[in-house]
């Protein structure tokens, strides 16, 4: 549990509590606006999704989010941590 933690706020790069919340719940990045239209970038709630999911987030690039090179055992961890969070 604390690898797991250190790991989330400390992978290789930028901490996913950047983005995601101390505890994965999600936060607004950034609002802007274009054309009149305001813009929200969002980072989601990565609690409560399926560990299918989850790896597939992490193993794919996106647009916002950086692309990681985790083992597979991080990303247990990081699943481990995120998801138990929900439970406490
Ligand atoms: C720069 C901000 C940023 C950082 C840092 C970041 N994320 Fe994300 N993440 C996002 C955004 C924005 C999305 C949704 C849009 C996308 O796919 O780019 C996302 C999507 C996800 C999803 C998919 C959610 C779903 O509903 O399918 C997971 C899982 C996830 N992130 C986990 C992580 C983990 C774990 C880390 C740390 C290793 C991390 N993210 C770091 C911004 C970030």
């Amino acid at each position: 549990m604390e690898y797991a933690k250190m790991l989330y706020s400390n992978p290789r790069g930028i901490g996913c509590n950047k983005c995601h919340g101390e505890k994965g719940e999600g936060t607004i990045i950034s609002q802007y606006t274009l054309k009149g239209k305001t813009v929200v970038l969002e980072a989601p709630n990565i609690t409560n999704l399926s560990k299918e999911r989850f790896f597939h987030a992490l193993t794919t690039q996106h647009k916002v989010m950086p692309t990681y090179f985790l083992t597979w055992q991080e990303i247990d961890s990081l699943y481990y941590y995120v998801s138990s969070e929900v439970k406490k």
